[in-house]
């Protein structure tokens, strides 16, 4: 079993970036987390970053046939990106949406998400946790 955890914009700036906000575990926090827990549930974790969106539509795409299921968290694109929703419909792969700040408290536009659209799930407001729960509902729901 394969999952792909994908961030996009400035989630690499993670416990410098508005700690109030996202906390103040960093990136390579969030990885080793992630791939503690994936390591514990018996699968393969791999994460990827990018603050540009064709690299997130060309991650997406290439996990065509590879990955079984994918956690998405678009961090700014998902206000903004239909190119990342058509990327997710294209692939047909299993697809939770994950936030770490709950979106429902914050700005307007912040409460669109094209992405969602194309998710079988959205989870906000659990910080990393969220990650873990995006692997155990794949896990467990859907895979
Ligand atoms: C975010 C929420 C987005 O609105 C924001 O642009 C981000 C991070 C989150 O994880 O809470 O960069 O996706």
């Amino acid at each position: 079993m394969r999952i792909l955890v994908i961030n996009g914009p400035n989630i690499n700036m993670l416990g410098i970036r508005e700690p109030e906000i996202y906390g103040t575990q960093t990136y390579d926090d969030l990885c080793r987390i992630v791939k503690a827990h994936a390591a514990r549930r018996g699968i393969e974790a791999e994460l990827y970053q990018s603050n540009h969106e064709g690299n997130l539509v060309d991650k997406i795409q290439a996990a065509y046939g590879k990955m079984d299921g994918i956690v998405l968290n678009p961090a700014a694109y998902t206000h903004t990106s239909i190119a990342i929703l058509d990327a997710v419909k294209a692939v047909g792969i299993p697809t939770v949406e994950v936030h770490l700040s709950d979106l429902s408290g914050r700005e307007s536009f912040r409460q669109i998400s094209y992405v969602r659209a194309a998710c079988i799930k959205t989870i906000t407001g659990h910080g990393i946790g969220g990650y873990l729960e995006a692997i155990d509902y794949l896990m467990d729901e859907v895979l």
